[in-house]
């Protein structure tokens, strides 16, 4: 019986930062990816969902944290530290809780979900509410990692980037190849980093004896930010960002520049879909495809959808629309409706005929 090791031991060969250190591991990664049937015909294209939302930690950030804490504990660090829209901190708590260290989340003003909070005090990290944005918190974690003994635990951390680009590497093992187009959210634009460095080191360096061969190409990389929250888009930070997506709530991100990298080296782009898209394909993937995300995840999903209106979806072309985060993790959108309406369960006795009209199997 063989178990999935977690990405530092599965891929050890590609991460040598991670040579020599503990290994912290939750067994993340070697998520599915999931043929999206509904999606593909909707779009004429061969559709896949890399499903992150079913880590440990129920998103992708737990690919790098294995790493940033693994390098934290191999120095000897007893506390880390982030700044958070919430998944990052629930990340960070479970695996400094994993390695003995305390953990120290900085979360902005306004929305946070619920079932991050939940999982961040869960896992005994001091959480912080910073007066101020997303943006606001990460200086402020900056500052405190230069001056006192804590370890930065966010994607500015080079070890965070080095974890998350296995997604790529798992997603060309799976497919036999690099797809045509990656679609991903973007937030503070360390992901989209991430999957650009693993689609390139895996070309680079490829994995001879696999079943399907070495990867021949890179893919075209497409980037979604959230409209009120749009600064790449833009070409200026935004003061005030703003949208429901509380995940991608961003307007200065950290990995910016590499961003532009990524979009411009690959030929790809990056576009903002507005709130009603990304509850319009939050809802698509829950009730067509069986796939259940958080809001934030489904910008990838908006941002097919809608480049598809636009006539910028190759026919036929394969395409992997990353969904980052699980759909549990902030539920409160799920049971509202289309038109706005709460979604109240029927009510029945305890009578067959009764709930059999209920379920609609009666007249
Ligand atoms: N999707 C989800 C569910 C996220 O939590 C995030 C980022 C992103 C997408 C964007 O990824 O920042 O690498 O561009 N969440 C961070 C956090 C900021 O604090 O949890 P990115």
């Amino acid at each position: 019986a063989h178990q999935w090791r977690g990405v530092i031991r599965e891929y050890s060969d590609r991460l040598p930062m991670l040579e020599g250190a503990p290994v912290v591991t939750l067994h993340e990664g070697g998520t599915p990816l999931i043929h999206a049937e509904k999606l593909s015909e909707r779009v004429g294209a061969e559709v896949h969902l890399k499903y992150e939302g079913l880590n440990p930690t129920g998103s992708f950030k737990d690919r790098g944290m294995t790493t940033a804490i693994s390098v934290a504990a191999g120095k000897g660090a007893r506390a880390v530290i982030c700044a958070s829209t919430g998944n990052t901190s629930a990340s960070a708590a479970a695996y400094a809780t994993k390695a003995g260290m305390t953990c120290g989340v900085l979360v902005p003003d306004g929305k946070i979900a619920m079932g991050k909070l939940s999982q961040a005090i869960a896992h005994g990290a001091t959480l912080l509410q910073v007066d101020g944005n997303f943006d606001d918190c990460l200086t402020l974690a900056r500052k405190l990692a230069e001056a006192y003994p804590v370890e930065l635990v966010n994607s500015v951390n080079p070890a965070r980037i080095e974890g998350q680009k296995t997604a790529a590497f798992e997603v060309v093992d799976a497919l036999g190849d690099a797809p045509d187009v990656h679609c991903l959210p973007v937030g503070n634009a360390g992901n989209i980093t991430a999957y650009w460095r693993g689609y390139r080191e895996y070309l680079a360096s490829p994995v001879t004896d696999a079943p399907a061969g070495p990867a021949t190409r890179l893919p075209a990389m497409w980037g979604f930010q959230a409209a009120g929250a749009a600064p790449i888009v833009l070409g200026h930070p935004v003061d005030q960002p703003e949208t429901i997506a509380t995940a991608i709530r961003i307007g200065n991100p950290a990995s910016w520049q590499q961003a532009v990298a990524a979009r411009d080296e690959s030929g790809g782009r990056i576009d903002a879909v507005t709130d009603e898209q990304i509850l319009d394909a939050h809802r698509y993937l829950s009730s067509e495809e069986g796939v259940f995300v958080e809001p934030g995840s489904a910008a990838s999903v908006a941002g097919l959808l809608a480049s598809h209106a636009a006539g910028l979806v190759p026919p036929g072309a394969r395409i992997v629309c990353t969904v980052t985060g699980h759909g549990l993790k902030d539920p409160q959108w799920a049971l509202r409706t289309a038109d706005g309406s709460d979604v109240v369960p029927k009510r029945v006795s305890v009578d067959a005929f009764s709930a059999a009209q209920a379920l609609g199997l009666e007249g």
